[in-house]
């Protein structure tokens, strides 16, 4: 009767047992929650400010005298545009001695805007929340302190989100003492080790603060070799500053967290030579202007004959545009220039794109393996060529950048004719922040910064001013494509030509209105100048 009874109880357990784990093993997984708003910066940042503070407003008492020539180039968050005074005779053509020309964006865009002050205020909260999410701990300034006993790494430390690894080159050099301490604090995840020295006491293992200590240095140094870093809170892209101490010593670093950036290559087959139909696909936009897209098709085939033309159409009677190796995509009545450079790069499926107009035409100098070889052989995403005008007179529009900080205003664009340097081993070949609208550029690159489709009827340096500081820009003169004259009597107009002058070139104030908001709030910019 009672071995009955203790086999029943045994198998009542045993269920419940069972029942549990099933349940346990039924039920989703319990998650963490976790705030990503960015609203606060985490203590140690707010603590290593202070030091930097305090670092930097040391020895006040000491004078000195400003170096005026050196001091004038720093920037100071209140840039200005101004426009060149006239120096030289005015009847001097422009295209010689190009001016500096100012533009106020602030006044001609809030001007006109009946609530200037809503547009404004939503501008900054749109700008503060940018600065927030493109904020990361790796952008904080460490300074390393004067005679500091601690070793530890500067840079270059890096995990996988939610990954474990040793931290390298963790380190303490002092003095025989009865004691040798030092303790390590993350935000973002937990220390421990991965191997125990005897004669090393270690406190919080597993938990963001760890401290070791130890009455000898030898092994307590041997210890710090087995500390490891695991990332307990998952961003894909961001850091952890960890806090390293010794008694009177403080010193922090970053350990960068996140997934590799996975890469994107392109099979473009395997030849000794570039294969342009395998690299290259031409992308255009066309708009009232079929003869002049008839003509670039035929002067690309003559070169090319199986490269893949591209064409966004926005006509709002579209004719077909056929034949091998060209693809039409047919979009609504007028979404316009930029919109239709968009989807044209959109469907492109080979490494490289080339930009061409649609009354452009290809000669024996249009020479795209030279394009391809340049992209190929160096760090450049973009590069531009040379536009000739039936006149013979060639274009490459080189132009440089500089955004200087501005106060809550906005900052400065200054746009200068020019470029930085010639690149070794091409000798016709420049680097600059924008060039002229026949380019080739990496597929994917051109892909991550768009052209911004609200642009409508004209627009290019836009673009530029969207890729700065993330694209590399090259310009070629030895590159040349052909351009239909654009200086044409209007009496020798075909109605054609007569209805696109009507639509590209009516300025009307709505559009005019989009390109100054596209600086004044998308790019956050109070003023340009350009010559
Ligand atoms: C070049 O590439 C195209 C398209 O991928 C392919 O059809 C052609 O056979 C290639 N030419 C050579 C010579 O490999």
């Amino acid at each position: 009767m009672r071995v009955l009874m203790k086999k029943g109880l045994v198998l009542v357990v045993i269920s419940g047992v069972l029942l549990l784990a099933l349940i346990h093993l039924w039920s989703p997984e319990m998650k963490p929650n976790v705030d990503i708003s960015r609203k606060q910066r985490s203590h140690i940042e707010s603590l290593l400010k202070k030091r930097n503070k305090d670092a930097v407003s040391s020895y006040q008492d000491v004078p000195y005298t400003i170096k005026l020539s050196v001091a004038r180039q720093l920037a100071y968050n209140a840039c200005e545009c101004h426009a060149e005074k006239h120096t030289l005779p005015l009847a001097l053509p422009h295209l010689l001695f190009p001016q500096v020309w100012a533009h106020n964006l602030n006044h001609a865009y809030l001007e006109s805007d009946s609530d200037p002050e809503g547009v404004k205020g939503r501008r900054d909260k749109e700008y503060s929340s940018f600065q927030r999410r493109s904020y990361s701990a790796a952008d904080l300034l460490i300074v390393a302190e004067a005679n500091s006993p601690l070793q530890f790494p500067t840079q270059g430390v890096e995990v996988r989100p939610m990954k474990t690894i040793l931290i390298p080159g963790l380190g303490l050099k002092q003095d025989p003492r009865p004691t040798h301490m030092v303790s390590l604090t993350a935000t973002m995840g937990t220390l421990d080790v991965a191997a125990t020295v005897d004669g090393v006491s270690i406190t919080g293992e597993g938990q963001k603060t760890m401290r070791l200590s130890s009455s000898l240095l030898s092994t307590l140094n041997r210890q710090l070799q087995f500390v490891s870093y695991t990332n307990t809170l998952f961003h894909p892209k961001t850091a952890d500053t960890v806090q390293y101490g010794s008694e009177g010593h403080q010193a922090a670093f970053t350990i960068k967290v996140g997934h590799n950036a996975s890469p994107k290559l392109y099979n473009s087959g395997s030849n000794e030579e570039y294969n342009i139909s395998a690299l290259v696909t031409i992308a255009t936009k066309t708009f009232l202007r079929y003869d002049k897209l008839e003509a670039l098709i035929a002067s690309v085939r003559r070169y090319y004959p199986t490269v893949l033309i591209v064409i966004a159409d926005d006509n709002q009677r579209p004719q077909p545009v056929t034949g091998p190796y060209v693809d039409q995509y047919i979009m609504p009545y007028g979404k316009g220039w930029f919109a239709g450079r968009n989807l044209a790069v959109s469907q492109v499926t080979t490494k490289y794109v080339l930009w061409v107009d649609d009354d452009f035409i290809f000669t024996e100098s249009t020479k795209l393996e030279k394009m391809v070889d340049i992209l190929e052989k160096t760090t450049l995403d973009m590069v531009g060529g040379a536009v000739t005008e039936v006149t013979g007179y060639s274009a490459t529009y080189r132009h440089t950048f500089s955004v200087d900080q501005g106060d809550s205003e906005g900052d400065c664009l200054h746009v200068r004719q020019g470029y930085y340097h010639t690149i070794e081993g091409f000798p016709d070949c420049v680097v600059a922040d924008a060039v002229i609208n026949f380019f080739m550029a990496r597929t994917d690159k051109m892909l991550r910064i768009g052209f911004d489709p609200r642009l409508a009827r004209r627009g290019h340096l836009e673009f530029f001013v969207d890729a700065l500081g993330s694209l590399h820009v090259g310009s070629c003169s030895d590159v040349k494509i052909g351009h239909a004259s654009k200086i044409h009597l209007p009496w020798t107009k075909s109605e054609a030509e007569k209805g696109y002058d009507a639509f590209r070139y009516s300025s009307s104030a709505g559009e005019g209105r989009v390109h100054t908001e596209l600086y004044y709030f998308k790019n956050r910019l109070k003023c340009m100048s350009s010559n």
